[in-house]
């Protein structure tokens, strides 16, 4: 195996709201996440809806207690120092900094939290990653504007930016605007605090709200370059190839329009400006984006350092009737897909796909010419823990082993820019899309079920002891 870059970033991934717990803590308002709950009703539709903005005696939501890192950062960090980390990717919950998602004073409570995190961070020489917004609108904005879909969306963002480049300039250098952002178009409540009106076109509410993400994130990137130099600015796409089912050209055809599903937000991003097959969608579809005048402008001031994304899998499609009735996978993420025949799946369907990586890389890379970072990559499965307590991962070391192997290739082979690998939840975490416990991810176990019961007690299980190795190797060691 060869090395990585001497100043490769090995760490891990999480988000505030699936490890931080302490929902109410601190003077912290609500969120999207806090209103969603574990079981059937967790995405109840597809679509956001004005009753799932409150939270209710029925339902458990896994995201006010999960794995309370709130309480336990410096003994979570220092596992991660134990491991070597270099780098540690978390999200900030926009309403622990502003609990009504626009207060014009800052709450210092929720500000100290997260400078204490990054001084934790530095103390072990870990440097910080940070998401500005994951997954977690507010709700207080989602009550006043509907979501993403009103373009005071973007002053609120700006004004939260500000308040956090003012404060983490000097602790933190490495930023992600959106997490996913392309999951808007997918998750639309989830991503950007969307909720519909009856008789509302939910398209064009989608692409109108993509368009407020895309100002914004493009006004945070400049913003971040005037009060932070030297800061570095990245994208964050749900990435994974799509391939065609068959070579049948209409399969050709399907897999590359899926493909600029994904890629039209970091198109736009990463360099500055609509695609034109993008215009034309979005006519096609009778779109209409209300755009104000210095937007283009701003878009093309506003492109990324960098482009990072999560990759678990590659994605499969057809457009053979008979292929798609007989194989529709659920797995996949949450896009429409068809199984891979050559491939094998995860517990939760998705397909394991390592080659997959390496062709997402080289993909992205020729696309954008920019350097990349992996920001989050494992194997969500179910543990066992031994009589003793040890927990034996094999199947989650097997998987990261295949997916750094084709990282390295890509790095030392095909010569591409890699500036990280951060894998996602190295300590056990809720799960996103289903909210459960269960779906582990973690070198560090957290005991803790499904249904909120455990001692939160954090162990160390074999993967620890291999990513640990594997860091301290730079990636030379997989064994
Ligand atoms: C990504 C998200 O979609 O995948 C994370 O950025 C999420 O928030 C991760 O947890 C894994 O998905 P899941 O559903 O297994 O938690």
């Amino acid at each position: 195996m060869g090395s990585f870059p001497k100043d490769f970033l090995w760490g891990g991934a999480t988000a505030a709201n699936q490890c931080e717990g302490a929902w109410q803590a601190g003077g912290k308002g609500l969120a999207t996440v806090d209103v969603t709950p574990f079981g059937p009703d967790r995405f109840p539709v597809a679509l956001g809806r004005l009753e799932m903005l409150e939270c209710d005696d029925k339902h458990y939501y896994p995201s006010h207690e999960a794995i309370d890192l709130y309480h336990h950062y410096k003994e979570d960090i220092a596992l991660f120092a134990e491991m070597g980390f270099k780098c540690f990717r978390l999200s900030i919950a926009w309403t622990r900094i502003l609990p009504n998602g626009d207060d014009a004073q800052p709450n210092e409570e929720g500000l100290k939290f997260y400078e204490d995190v990054f001084d934790e961070c530095h103390k072990y020489g870990i440097e910080p990653l940070v998401t500005i917004c994951h997954f977690d609108t507010p709700i207080a904005l989602i009550k006043k504007y509907g979501g993403w879909k009103d373009r005071r969306m973007v002053d609120a963002y700006v004004h939260y930016c500000e308040v956090l480049f003012d404060r983490y300039k000097g602790k933190v250098k490495y930023w992600l605007t959106f997490n996913e952002i392309n999951m808007l178009l997918h998750l639309p409540f989830t991503g950007a605090g969307l909720v519909f009106y009856p008789g509302e076109n939910v398209q064009q509410v989608e692409y109108q709200a993509a368009h407020h993400e895309l100002v914004a994130s493009a006004k945070a990137v400049k913003l971040a370059h005037e009060k932070m130099p030297g800061a570095m600015v990245g994208c964050m796409l749900a990435a994974g190839q799509y391939y065609p089912r068959t070579c049948a050209p209409e399969d050709i055809r399907a897999a590359q329009e899926a493909d600029r599903d994904n890629y039209f937000f970091t198109d736009v991003q990463a360099r500055g400006a609509y695609p034109v097959w993008a215009k034309k969608r979005m006519e096609k579809a009778g779109i209409t984006l209300h755009t104000e005048p210095g937007d283009e402008q701003v878009l093309k001031e506003g492109t990324v350092d960098f482009v990072s994304f999560s990759y678990y899998s590659s994605r499969c499609i057809t457009t053979d009737q008979e292929i798609l009735a007989e194989e529709k996978a659920d797995g996949n993420a949450v896009l429409e897909a068809v199984k891979n025949p050559y491939l094998k799946a995860s517990e939760w369907g998705w397909a394991i796909d390592p080659v997959g990586l390496r062709v997402t890389l080289n993909t992205i890379y020729d696309r954008y010419e920019k350097p990349m970072f992996i920001v989050e990559n494992g194997l969500g499965a179910v543990d066992t823990v031994e009589a003793d307590g040890s927990i034996h991962d094999s199947y989650r070391i097997d998987y990261l082993r295949a997916h750094i192997e084709q990282m390295e290739k890509a790095v030392n082979e095909d010569g591409l820019p890699l500036m990280g690998y951060t894998t996602w939840g190295p300590i056990d975490l809720v799960s996103a899309s289903t909210g459960e416990m269960k779906k582990r991810y973690g070198f560090i176990y957290v005991d803790k079920d499904n249904d909120g019961n455990g001692t939160l007690a954090r162990s160390r299980k074999d993967s620890f002891y291999w990513y640990k190795k594997v860091i301290a190797s730079n990636g030379t060691d997989l064994a």
